[in-house]
C-alpha cells in the first residue's frame, strides 16, 4: 500500500527520469494516477470544479473551498497577510506576539439555527484557521497524505457511514470530507454531512458565483445539482462520498508543473547534466546547484514537485506550539513535524510555512541559512547552518521563483481559471452612514456578510459593541428614507415603522457598555420579483432602558440577486 511513496521520495528521480531515447523536449512530470474506483472524467472534473467554487458548500454561504485556495496565489490564500482579520492568535490565544499564525478567515462561529455564537477570539468576525493554507495545485502528487500533518490519508471512507470506499491513493478524497464540517472553515457548530448533502441538493449550482469560465457555464447551464451528479456519476443521487470524489477529481486536474525548470531538466537521468541549460539564467542555474548541493534543500524537496511527502521538524517554531504529525501518529520523532510542501509555484504563495510568518522567499532562505530558528532532538539534521553569501542567497531565491512557476497558474489560465466568488463581488451587503453612539460613547457594530440571495437561506446579521443586557432591534426597510439617512440616536420614530420589519433581541449578551452582542436571522424573499430590489437595515440599541434614546449602528444595504 505504501509502495507509491517510494518513487516520490527518491531524489528527483521522477523529474529527472530517464527516457534517454526521447527527443529533447519540455517534460513536465506525469501526473500521479487517480485511485482505482474514482477515475478522472470530464464531467466529474466539471462537477468537482462547480462544487469547489460554490460558497453554498458552507453554512454561511460565504466560503467555498476556493475562498482559501486561489490558483493565482499559487493555490493558497492571498488574504493571508499580517493583519487582524487574517491572524490566528496561536496557542496562547493572545494576538500580537510570535506564536500568531497568518492564515485564512473561514466563517463566523455559528449554531445550527444560523445564529452566531460570540467567539472569544474572533467575536462575530470570520474565524481564522490555525494553519496557513497549503496549495491544492499539485496536491495530487501527495496521494497518501493531505494536510500539513497528513491526517487525511489514502483510505477514503464514506463521510457518513465510515465504510471504506477507496483503498489506495485517495488522500485527496479524504481531505475533502473535512472543511465542510469544520465550524471554523465552512460549517456551523455540529455540522454534519447529511445536512451538507441536503443543502447542496437544493442549491442552484454556483448560484452565488459570477463570471463562470465558459466550459463550466456550459456544463452547469441552468441545471440542478442532481442533474450534474447524473452527468458525472450516472445517477442523480447527491451523496457525501460523491461530493468528495468529484472535488478530488477536479483537484487531480490541477497539475501546475510545466515550468522553465522542466525545460531545463528535459529528460536527463539523475545526476546527468540538464538537457537544456539555457532554459535557466546563470543565476538560476547557480541557485539550482545550491538547492541540490551545499543548501541540502534536495534532501526533502525532491520528486516531481519538490516534496518527499514526508514529515520533518525544521525549527520554524518551538515544536510544542503545533505538534504537527505527532498529533496523528504519536511518534516522538514527529513532534512538530510538518509535511514538506511542494515548491512548485512557491513564489506566488507567500507568506510561507505552516504559520505564514515568513513574508518573503528571501526570509525563508535566511531561515535555512541560519539553520532554522528552534532546536529539538528530532530536528531534521539537514536543517543546519549553511553559510551562503548574499550573492548565493540571491541565486537560491532566483531558482525558487521563475524556474518553478507555471505561468498558467500565475495567470489563472485553464485549468486554473475560475468564477468570481460572491464574497469577492459587489453582491456583498454594503455599509454606509456611520452610526450614532449611545450615551456610553459606543457605536454598535453591524455584521452582515451572508448572501442576499432570493430563495436562498435566511441571512444572519449580528451586532457587537452595544450595551450588554439592553434591548437591540434590527430594522429592515425598503425605504431609503429610513436607513438612508441613519437615524440619530435620539430620533427613533415609531411612525417610520409602518413598512419596517423588526428583529428584536430583548437583552444583548455581555455585560455593560461596549460588551453587548447578539445576532438575528432575516428571512429572504422567495419571489424572483425581488431580484434587483434593495432593503436597508440598521441596528438600534436602547440606550438608557427607557426607550427615549437609541444608539445606532451603520446602515447596511442588501441588494437582492
Ligand atoms: C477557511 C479556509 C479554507 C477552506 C474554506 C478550505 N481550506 Fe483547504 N486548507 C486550508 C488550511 C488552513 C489547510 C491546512 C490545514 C492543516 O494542515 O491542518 C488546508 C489544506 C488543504 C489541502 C491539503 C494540501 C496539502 O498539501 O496537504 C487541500 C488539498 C485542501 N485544503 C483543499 C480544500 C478543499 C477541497 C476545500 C473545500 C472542501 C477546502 N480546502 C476548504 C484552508 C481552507
Ligand atoms: C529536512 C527537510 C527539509 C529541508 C532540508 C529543506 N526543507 Fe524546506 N520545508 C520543509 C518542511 C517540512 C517545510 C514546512 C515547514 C513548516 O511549515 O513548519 C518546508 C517549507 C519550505 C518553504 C515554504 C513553502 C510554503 O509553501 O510555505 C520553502 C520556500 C522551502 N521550504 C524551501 C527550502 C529551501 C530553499 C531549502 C534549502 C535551503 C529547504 N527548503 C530545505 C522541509 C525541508
Amino acid at each position: 500500500m505504501r509502495t507509491f511513496k517510494k518513487p516520490l521520495t527518491s531524489v528527483l528521480v521522477l523529474s529527472l527520469s530517464a527516457h534517454l531515447g526521447q527527443a529533447l523536449a519540455q517534460s513536465a512530470p506525469p501526473p500521479p494516477p487517480a485511485p482505482p474506483g474514482n477515475p478522472i472524467t470530464v464531467n466529474k472534473t466539471l462537477l468537482g470544479k462547480a462544487l469547489f467554487w460554490d460558497e453554498q458548500l458552507s453554512a454561511s454561504g460565504t466560503t467555498a473551498c476556493g475562498t482559501c485556495h486561489i490558483p493565482t496565489a499559487g493555490g493558497s490564500d492571498p488574504r493571508s497577510v499580517f493583519g487582524a482579520g487574517t491572524t490566528n492568535p496561536g496557542p496562547d490565544g493572545i494576538f500580537g506576539n510570535d506564536d500568531d499564525i497568518v492564515a485564512s478567515p473561514g466563517v463566523p462561529l455559528a449554531e445550527a439555527d444560523g445564529l452566531y455564537s460570540f467567539s472569544a477570539q474572533f467575536g462575530f468576525r470570520p474565524q481564522v484557521t490555525g494553519r496557513k493554507a497549503p496549495t491544492m495545485v499539485n496536491a495530487a502528487y501527495s496521494p497518501l497524505f493531505q494536510f500539513w500533518d497528513g491526517r487525511a490519508e489514502e483510505v477514503f471512507m464514506d463521510p457518513i457511514t465510515g465504510v471504506p470506499l477507496l483503498n489506495t491513493r485517495a488522500a485527496l478524497e479524504s481531505q475533502v470530507a473535512g472543511p465542510p464540517v469544520s465550524d471554523v472553515e465552512m460549517g456551523h457548530i455540529g455540522s454534519d454531512w447529511p445536512g451538507i448533502v441536503a443543502r447542496i441538493q437544493a442549491a442552484t449550482p454556483l448560484g452565488l458565483a459570477s463570471d463562470l469560465p465558459a466550459p463550466l457555464a456550459n456544463f452547469v447551464n441552468g441545471r440542478t445539482y442532481p442533474q450534474l451528479f447524473n452527468d458525472a456519476f450516472g445517477s442523480n443521487e447527491v451523496t457525501a462520498a460523491r461530493i468528495c470524489m468529484a472535488v478530488a477529481t477536479y483537484e487531480r486536474t490541477l497539475i501546475g508543473a510545466t515550468a522553465p525548470f522542466d525545460d531545463f531538466i528535459g529528460n536527463a537521468p539523475p545526476g546527468a547534466p540538464p538537457q537544456n541549460p539555457n532554459a535557466l539564467t546563470n543565476q538560476e542555474r547557480q541557485g539550482f546547484q545550491i538547492f541540490t548541493g551545499q543548501g541540502r534543500c534536495i534532501v526533502c524537496h525532491n520528486g516531481p514537485v519538490q516534496s518527499d511527502n514526508d514529515f520533518h521538524y525544521t525549527g520554524v517554531r518551538p515544536r510544542f506550539e503545533d505538534l504537527g504529525r505527532f498529533e496523528v501518529d504519536g511518534l516522538n520523532a514527529n513532534r512538530g513535524a510538518m509535511k514538506t510542501p511542494t515548491l512548485r509555484n512557491v513564489e506566488l504563495r507567500g507568506p510561507f510555512f505552516h504559520n505564514g510568518r515568513f513574508a518573503t522567499l528571501e526570509d525563508v532562505v535566511d531561515f535555512y541559512d541560519r539553520g532554522g530558528d528552534f532546536d529539538a532532538p528530532n530536528k531534521a539534521p539537514a536543517v543546519a547552518p549553511i553559510g551562503l553569501n548574499p550573492q548565493q542567497k540571491a541565486a537560491l531565491v532566483a531558482f525558487l521563483k521563475r524556474p518553478l512557476t507555471d505561468t498558467r497558474v500565475r495567470d489563472g489560465l485553464a485549468p486554473f481559471d475560475r468564477p468570481t466568488l460572491y464574497a469577492e463581488s459587489a453582491r456583498v451587503p454594503s455599509f454606509y452612514g456611520g452610526g450614532t453612539p449611545g450615551t456610553d460613547g459606543h457605536v454598535p457594530n453591524a455584521y452582515a456578510i451572508e448572501p442576499p440571495l432570493v430563495g436562498g437561506d435566511e441571512m444572519t446579521v449580528a451586532i457587537d459593541n452595544g450595551f450588554g443586557g439592553r434591548m437591540a432591534i434590527f430594522c429592515l426597510t425598503s425605504g431609503q428614507d429610513f436607513a438612508g439617512t441613519p437615524i440619530t440616536g435620539t430620533t427613533f420614530h415609531v411612525d417610520l415603522l409602518s413598512n419596517v420589519s423588526l428583529r428584536r433581541i430583548p437583552s444583548l449578551d455581555g455585560v455593560g457598555p461596549g460588551n453587548g452582542h447578539g445576532s438575528v436571522t432575516v428571512p429572504v424573499p422567495t419571489s424572483s420579483a425581488a431580484i434587483g430590489t434593495s432593503l436597508y437595515g440598521q441596528w438600534f440599541v436602547l440606550d438608557n432602558g427607557s426607550g427615549a434614546r437609541f444608539a445606532a449602528s451603520e446602515a447596511v444595504q442588501f441588494d437582492w440577486f
